[in-house]
């Protein structure tokens, strides 16, 4: 789609606008392996290099300056420095930064979420969303007894290794396919991971048919069923469990509930998390240096608060219009753009199929790459593979600057 001289034409004009950027990059290459240290940030020729950002705006070493609409890929759902948050977080570091013992921000926090999310009983902290997926795979396997684990194909839990590579425990289905996870199911299987909507994998919602095969499969063969919330929670209230009128038996959350600090959660009922009881003889030793951090608690209630049942709809609702629009501005250029999108993430395609399963998502390409350079020349932070979460710090104006950035971008394309 994107010939080589059009390709070219944008590295020249990126690299014309961020020698700063390179100039950084290069320094950090004789420190950190290929000069970053977060594996899905790094694009080429090189990833431009931030130094500041407040509200829904992005400013580069060089001056330039982005709308942001990845938004720390979901996990800043006010978008940067909200205030409430930042004041929160000044104020729990002025009071001890972290304490080696339990304390009410904890408690606040983990009520919040109880309150909140259908499947939370009880909750336990961690420290980002992979150890999230690795104490609930643990607990799964201590309470069914089982090893193995069925994972969907394009799913993402994390970066370990039992969960982000092939692994003699796991066994990988395609999603939205119930033949294939029953076909796949036994009484081996400890637990099912499950993203409500795939997100880093494309942003593919669950069928409700499948959603329906997938609790009454794992309820046949006594698999425990968990709710990979990590990105979802952000599409209503009580996240996609809430949605789908799902009954999963844990729930992983991380990125927004922490307010922007690192933080993770599994949730559960009683039964299931009091294997983590140190009172209880046989308990789980579950340990972190930062587990229930106090920065992160007290941030993470504040975004909370702050996102209610009306600034989600808010939020859903200008994704819904600029999904729309954005799909319509780029078949009007004659591309072949396919927006899928759940609550208020969207992931933008170039291809004519709409994916239901991540084999259906054309692989990283050229024209993806382009796409995510014209859109920075035009003053969009989007991720480099597609995927837009939007903040509540968008107002109506900055909304029109995106999908106009964006078919100015297509038309880049299109010449
Ligand atoms: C659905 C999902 N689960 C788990 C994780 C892992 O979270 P973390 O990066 O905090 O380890 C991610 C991260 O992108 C995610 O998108």
């Amino acid at each position: 789609m994107v010939n080589a001289r059009c390709f070219e034409g944008l590295v020249r004009e990126f690299k014309g606008r961020t020698p700063r950027s390179k100039k950084l990059i290069e320094r950090a290459k004789r420190v950190l392996p290929g000069g970053e240290t977060r594996s899905i940030t790094y694009y080429s020729p090189y990833p431009v290099s931030i130094t500041s950002a407040i509200g829904p705006i992005i400013t580069d070493s060089d001056g330039n300056n982005y709308i942001d609409i990845l938004n720390n890929y979901t996990s800043l759902v006010h978008g940067h420095a909200f205030g409430p948050v930042v004041d929160t977080a000044v104020a729990a570091a002025s009071e001890g930064i972290v304490y080696p013992a339990p304390h009410e921000a904890q408690l606040d926090l983990a009520e919040h979420l109880i309150e909140r999310h259908p499947t939370a009983e009880k909750i336990r902290f961690t420290n980002s969303g992979t150890e999230a997926a690795l104490l609930a795979i643990r607990i799964a396997q201590a309470v069914t007894g089982r090893d193995r684990l069925v994972l969907f194909e394009g799913g993402y839990h994390g970066s370990a290794p039992l969960i982000s590579g092939p692994h003699p425990q796991v066994i990988r289905v395609p999603f939205n396919d119930a033949a294939a996870l029953e076909a796949a199911l036994d009484d081996t299987i400890a637990a099912v991971l499950f993203e409500p909507c795939l997100g880093v994998g494309g942003v593919i919602p669950a069928d409700r048919e499948f959603v329906r095969a997938l609790r009454s499969h794992t309820h046949k063969v006594g698999a425990l069923l968990v709710a990979d919330e990590v990105q979802t929670l952000r599409a209503s209230y009580g996240g996609a469990t809430e949605l789908y009128g799902l009954e999963a038996d844990l729930v992983i959350m991380a990125k927004l509930i922490g307010g922007g600090y690192p933080i993770g959660a599994v949730g559960g009922p009683a039964q299931h998390l009091r294997i983590l009881d140190q009172s209880e003889p046989g308990a789980i030793a579950h340990s972190g240096t930062f587990n229930g951090h106090l920065v992160s608690a007290r941030a993470g209630l504040t975004a909370l608060e702050h996102l209610t049942k009306s600034a989600i709809e808010n939020m859903n609702a200008s994704t819904e219009k600029l999904a729309n629009q954005i799909e319509i501005s780029g078949r009007a250029h004659g591309l072949p753009v396919t927006v899928t999108r759940f609550g208020s993430m969207m992931h933008v395609h170039l291809q004519e199929m709409r994916p239901t399963q991540a084999a259906h998502v054309t692989p990283d390409s050229t024209d993806v790459a382009a796409l995510h350079l014209a859109l920075l020349l035009e003053g969009i932070f989007a991720a480099p593979r597609g995927l837009v979460a939007l903040s509540t710090a968008l107002t109506d104006i900055q909304l029109e600057l995106i999908a106009t950035g964006y078919d100015r971008a297509f038309a880049r394309l299109a010449t």
